[in-house]
């Protein structure tokens, strides 16, 4: 079965299952309305900490909190039918210790209902998976261009070039052996994206990685041209919807100031329509 034709949500196991396979698609969702846009195209639908960057105006994710990651989370979920939900858990909520991961992790599940979290960071953070992965917390994990560590890693850089891709495969690999059940590859050599997909058992969701990866995942406004700050190079325009959105306040601010809107059928009458319509 397509995974569009699917009537009920896939399970992470289902997603762990599709290695190799149709490759999974993917969106970031902060909303319902947008949630509900995709729901039928999606296998997963990802609440992401960009959250902050581009619904919130931050500078980067760094701000972003445990409440903002709930009710954005609680606001997607009202929006899904039949993609899995995943939602991001923000910086500061899982790295000091498992204990306080699984606190965090329990708390997204139960107030937002989705499916599994995503947590970035590779061999560091593998202990902290295999805790959550034994306690009923499926996860997510994300390695190359972390975002919640970019003062670590010199802002948003290409990441595993030459000797570093060691590091990479081994964070890929760790991973996937604590129990993650798929792979976020961040900005990396697209030749070291496929290397990765080939060497571990999870699959992989590329963003800035390669066309070879399990499945691929963007951030929404960037895709529909929303959010126009800045277009990293991954990123594919497939709407202008900024464009159209400002050429519409513009056209409204102009009819405002002429007295054009609202036009006789926007206003009311002092009698009651035909029918009782209002
Ligand atoms: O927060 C986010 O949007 C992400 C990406 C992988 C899309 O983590």
């Amino acid at each position: 079965m397509s995974a569009t034709a699917k009537k009920t949500a896939p399970l992470p196991d289902d997603i762990r299952a599709r290695k190799g396979g149709v490759p999974l698609v993917s969106l970031t969702a902060y909303t319902t309305p947008m949630a509900e846009l995709m729901d039928p195209h999606c296998d997963f639908v990802l609440v992401g900490d960009s959250v902050g960057m581009v619904l919130h105006g931050l500078s980067s994710t760094l701000g972003v909190t445990m409440e903002m990651m709930i009710l954005h989370g609680q606001a997607v979920r009202r929006g899904l039918r039949r993609a899995m939900m995943v939602v991001d858990m923000p910086f500061g909520s899982y790295e000091q210790s498992p204990q306080q991961a699984f606190a965090n992790a329990a708390r997204l599940m139960a107030e937002t209902g989705c499916a599994a979290v995503k947590l970035e960071g590779g061999v560091a953070m593998a202990d902290t998976i295999a805790f959550l992965v034994a306690r009923g917390v499926p996860v997510m994990a994300h390695v190359g261009l972390t975002p919640q560590s970019i003062y670590t890693l010199g802002g948003y850089k290409v990441q595993g070039r030459g000797a570093a891709a060691d590091r990479l495969l081994a964070d890929a690999r760790a991973v996937a052996e604590a129990g993650a059940f798929a792979v976020v590859l961040e900005k990396l050599p697209a030749a070291l994206a496929d290397q990765v997909t080939q060497q571990v058992p999870i699959p992989t969701i590329g963003i800035g990685a390669s066309a070879g990866c399990d499945g691929q995942i963007l951030v929404v406004d960037d895709m529909l041209g929303l959010f126009t700050a800045f277009r990293p190079k991954f990123v594919k325009r497939y709407a202008s919807l900024g464009h159209q959105a400002e050429a519409a306040i513009e056209e409204y601010a102009a009819e405002v100031r002429e007295r054009s809107f609202p036009g006789p059928e926007h206003v009311f009458a002092d009698t009651t329509p035909a029918g009782g319509a209002q």
